[in-house]
């Protein structure tokens, strides 16, 4: 018996003990062993209840990114299969990375609960601090071509507001092309980055970085957490970030499915509802030259298009935007 399945075995027996004899007996281990078992998960954070004549139950689990917690009544089936979980590494996309590259399968999960040198788009860093944030990154290995890689960027951006709503019931939502804003705070970033041949992906990257309950002192200036947003509704209470954590994989691989079936319409459909720039006058902020326009709507490959005020429309498909009103 793993200390998984030992885990699930506690969880199902709910409120009631379980006697050290029947763990032994469901272990095929000596009471000692399952005593050195009982330690280390309480190491982890568990609180389990230990009485002589009972036996044990499990009281309380830890808000940790550990495999244990998130594969625990986890809705998705691929994505998550395999989680890989660290303390402290230097990024999640960097590890996912180099295992992608040996091979290891669609689906797997590299989280941390802190980064040192987190990797933001265009080469900037993400803050990534200890206590409070999800930083993570999935293996997928789509049948695309390099140049869809823009529609797993979207249907990230989708899924992750979609699970801040249903999590927290903040209104999240999208700034082109994956920012998560929260009253016009960025408090989710997604760099996806990928392998390719001339004419198909070997595999995508998708990293997601999450500001839940990170005190909004920790984070660069017009950035925010879900629990500062919270506060400021007047709502104080910290985020399960096991939860939210499970709640994105989930939504990542329902719409990962529906790319997969339907192709992007669908995704571009919602990510359109959910987009806070529609509409609005903006700033983009290409290599060679920054204008100001208004955006329009995004395309049927994710690109962004802005009327100039001249009237005539322009397609950006890379870039930085800002918004000016
Ligand atoms: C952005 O610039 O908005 C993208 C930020 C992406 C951050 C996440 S955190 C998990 C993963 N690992 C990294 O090093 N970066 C991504």
């Amino acid at each position: 018996m793993t200390d998984e399945k030992m885990l699930a075995v506690l969880r199902d027996g709910g409120a009631s003990y379980i006697s050290g004899e029947e763990l032994c007996k469901l272990a095929g281990i000596s009471r000692a062993a399952i005593w050195k078992r009982i330690e280390k998960l309480r190491e982890e954070g568990y609180d389990i209840e230990a009485l002589p004549h009972l036996g044990y139950r499990l009281v309380g689990s830890p808000d940790s990114l550990i495999p244990g917690e998130i594969k625990w009544k986890l809705g998705a089936k691929v994505l998550g299969r395999e989680i890989i979980s660290y303390k402290k590494v230097d990024s999640t996309n960097d590890i996912a990375y180099g295992l992608a590259e040996k091979k290891m399968k669609e689906g797997t999960v590299i989280i941390a609960e802190e980064q040192a040198r987190g990797k933001g788009r265009h080469g900037r860093t993400w803050i990534s601090p200890p206590k409070g944030g999800i930083y993570m990154s999935c293996i997928l290995r789509p049948e695309l071509a390099p140049n869809e890689i823009t529609k797993i960027t979207l249907l990230a951006a989708v899924a992750v507001a979609k699970a801040i709503r249903a999590v927290t019931g903040l209104p999240a939502s999208i700034k082109w092309p994956n920012d998560i804003l929260v009253e016009g705070k960025k408090v989710c970033g997604i760099l996806t980055e990928m392998k390719a041949e001339q004419d198909r992906v070997d595999f995508i990257i998708l990293g997601i970085g999450v500001n839940v309950n990170t005190p909004a002192k920790a984070l660069p200036k017009g950035a925010s957490s879900l629990k500062a947003e919270l506060h400021d509704i007047g709502k104080d209470a910290a985020v399960s970030r096991v939860e939210l954590a499970k709640n994105i994989l989930e939504a990542v691989e329902k719409y990962y499915d529906i790319l997969k079936e339907s192709g992007a319409a669908p995704i571009i459909e919602e990510w359109k509802n959910l987009s806070a720039m529609l509409g609005s006058r903006i700033k983009v902020i290409l290599p060679r030259r920054t204008f100001e326009a208004q955006a329009e709507t995004i395309d049927r490959d994710g690109a962004l298009i802005v009327r100039l005020d001249s009237g005539v429309l322009e397609r950006v498909s890379s870039g930085d935007i800002v918004m000016i009103g």
